[in-house]
């Protein structure tokens, strides 16, 4: 079992920088749209051997040293009540949005031994037959909140943030919920057998920073505290979070992500060198020429300076545009550039 990425999160010494990348699954790869082809996004995350094949694909194409199960952040909302399809072309599009205190009532809780059942079937398939170790995710409360009240994919947040500030005890109601929910199914994953975990907070840099120590930072914290007890190590990302990084240490994780908004040297300052780091090359890099990709996969090399405790990856997810040979020429300029001399 390649453990490189596993000792970079505990912050021990690796032979070379462990690399992976946000949503390397996916559109990009001409393997996946084969199998999209013929089945919606649902129906591969709903059938196990289908998220299996899919989660495994980059596994074999790029030389990353981890693998994310594929499923996605919004499934558990479906069992709570918040039904919801992925519309083409759009995202994700919820029938009855939550707007009121009335609304959170119909939240329900779940158990995830049951509702996301063949989640749990995929992780137990990917560890039969994975020699990379597998990272398992859930939303944040904040993130998971805000698809429920917009009902789908914005750009300001605006039904969000009102109801954050006219109807506090609505919101916090169901950001409670929703980290119950979150910190139940990521111990079942972590049962299941996944040997990391990911927390994705991607919109929570609409906040301010006072904003997100009232209505986001309990509910993450919350969270972060069902993994009390576990050795399983927790990474914390969200996009924008450059003055918020300070803050979401302080709700949780091992390992902080940043994207690429700011350097990861200055980044590194902001969470403390007593946690680890994610990150953070632009995701556009790789849609241009190879010596700016080549530059800023140093450029992050050397603001990261071998300390143990940095993971690279993306500042975000890989765009569907991306091709595949940027994406594995990535992962295998970090391995050569970053390799430690060998013991004399
Ligand atoms: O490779 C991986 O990273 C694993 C799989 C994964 C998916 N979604 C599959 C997916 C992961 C980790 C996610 C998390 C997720 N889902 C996030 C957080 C990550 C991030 O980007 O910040 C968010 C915000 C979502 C919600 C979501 N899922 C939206 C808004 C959309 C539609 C927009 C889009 O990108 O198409 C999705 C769809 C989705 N989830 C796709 C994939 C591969 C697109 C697939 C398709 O249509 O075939």
């Amino acid at each position: 079992m390649n453990d490189r990425f596993l000792r970079a999160c505990r912050r021990e010494p690796v032979d070379a920088t462990p690399v992976w990348f946000m949503r390397q699954a996916g559109r990009y790869m001409p393997e996946y749209q084969a199998i999209r082809a013929s089945r919606s996004l649902l129906q591969i995350c709903r059938e196990p051997e289908l998220a299996i094949e899919v989660t495994l694909q980059p596994v074999r194409r790029i030389a990353v040293d981890a693998a994310i199960l594929f499923s996605d952040l919004l499934l558990p909302l479906e069992p709570m009540g918040l039904t919801f399809d992925f519309v083409k072309g759009e995202g994700p599009a919820f029938d009855n949005p939550v707007r009121s205190a009335a609304d959170v009532e119909r939240v329900r809780p779940i158990d995830p031994a049951d509702a996301m059942a063949h989640v749990l079937e995929t992780i137990r398939g990917l560890k039969e037959v994975l020699t990379v170790p597998l990272i398992g995710f859930v939303g944040a409360p904040f993130t998971l909140a805000s698809y429920a009240v917009e009902g789908g994919p914005s750009k300001s947040f605006a039904l969000t943030k009102a109801m954050m500030y006219t109807e506090p005890e609505a919101w916090h109601t169901l950001c409670a919920r929703l980290a119950d929910m979150a910190g139940a199914y990521l111990r079942a994953q972590i049962e299941a057998g996944v040997d990391a975990v990911q927390v994705f907070d991607s919109w929570v840099g609409h906040l301010d920073a006072r904003d997100y120590r009232e209505f986001a930072l309990p509910h993450t914290r919350r969270l972060f505290a069902h993994l009390d007890g576990l050795s399983t190590p927790s990474i914390h990302f969200g996009v924008g979070t450059s003055m918020l990084l300070p803050d979401m240490r302080e709700a949780g994780g091992d390992v902080i992500g940043a994207d690429w908004r700011i350097p990861l040297d200055r980044a590194w300052d902001l969470i403390g060198h007593d946690r680890g780091i994610q990150g953070n090359l632009d995701p556009t890099l790789l849609l241009g020429p190879t010596g700016r990709l080549r530059a800023g996969v140093e450029d992050v090399l050397a603001r990261a300076a071998q300390r143990p405790g940095h993971i690279f990856n993306l500042g975000h997810g890989v765009l569907p545009m991306t091709s595949l040979s940027a994406v594995q020429r990535v992962a295998e300029w970090v391995h050569t550039m970053s390799a430690r001399p060998a013991d004399a």
